[in-house]
């Protein structure tokens, strides 16, 4: 079959740029401005066509799960005392989406929480998205990803241009042809040092992978840091067909920590006319 329903989120990670607020607190349930990071991320994968979401999560992040339940005490309060504003915005987080939740027994690493989402996925192609990475573009950035894949109907990366200093936090990316902003990947190497780096086209937080990434990802072996990383079983990919990448038009906002987080919140509550803190200056 080869109809997109589904978007795996891997939100099973220790969060540990982020301590100690994510000691207990996990960090896909910071807000931002107004909102967890996982509902901004969620609406980006409904904004997508994604009509399921696998969201990967480990013991401990129970809290993420209870957002998305329906919370009635909160809301008979909220019914009884005439918010109405606030009674919609509760139920949106409830109504949203259609989540299956899987279980990353271990930080193993992200190809290893992909893999957990195996059984719920199957065989078909599948969107892919990280939580702590906030689209801001004019088009959803996996959206964009999305119409790329119709054109292609073959795997689709993020890619974007990073300075050699900065390539080795990212999967690297070397590209031969190009169709307008969208590339065809004849490598991918995991976090290499800057001398190694064979382009500066870094690997983000969205993709269109194709089923067969599973069986990839379980013959991968443990890769950069003792993790099975994603970006090693996309090589395995590469060897059995064209993978594209594109060149998205838009920002990848971070939210992942405390500086980018910071700068988010005020960027973003500055452009949604909220917080009154930050227009008096004091943010
Ligand atoms: P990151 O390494 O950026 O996030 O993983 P992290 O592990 O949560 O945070 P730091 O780096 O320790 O601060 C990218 C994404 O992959 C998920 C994370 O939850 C994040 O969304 N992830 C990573 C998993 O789900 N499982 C893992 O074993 C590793």
């Amino acid at each position: 079959m080869d109809t997109i329903r589904h978007c795996v989120i891997p939100a099973a990670g220790l969060g540990t740029r982020f301590l100690p607020a994510t000691k207990v607190l996990p960090k896909e349930m910071l807000p931002v401005v107004d909102r967890p990071l996982i509902e901004w991320a969620i609406e980006e994968a409904m904004a997508a066509g994604a009509a399921e979401i696998a969201l990967v999560i480990a013991s401990g992040k129970e809290l993420i799960q209870a957002h998305f339940e329906r919370q009635p005490a909160l809301e008979a309060v909220l019914e009884a005392r005439g918010k109405r504003a606030e009674l919609a915005a509760v139920r949106h987080s409830q109504e949203l989406a259609h989540i299956t939740y899987c279980r990353q027994e271990e930080p193993r690493g992200l190809g290893h929480a992909v893999l957990c989402a195996a059984e719920v996925v199957g065989d078909n192609p599948f969107l892919c998205m990280l939580p702590d990475d906030l689209s801001h573009a004019p088009t959803p950035i996996l959206a964009q990803l999305r119409r790329a894949w119709d054109e292609v109907h073959a795997p689709v990366l993020a890619l974007m241009r990073v300075t050699p200093d900065q390539i080795s936090r990212y999967g690297c990316a070397t590209v031969s042809q190009a169709r307008g902003r969208l590339h065809r990947v004849t490598e991918v190497v995991e976090k290499p040092r800057p001398e190694d780096a064979r382009s500066d086209l870094a690997i983000m937080g969205r993709y269109v992978l194709p089923g067969s990434i599973f069986e990839a990802l379980r013959r991968t072996p443990t890769g950069v840091g003792g993790e099975l990383q994603l970006t090693d079983g996309i090589s395995a990919l590469i060897a059995q067909g064209p993978v594209w990448g594109l060149e998205f038009d838009g920002e990848l906002l971070d939210v992942g920590t405390p500086d980018g987080w910071l700068t988010t919140n005020v960027r973003l509550a500055r452009e949604l006319g909220r917080g009154a803190a930050v227009e008096a200056g004091l943010a």
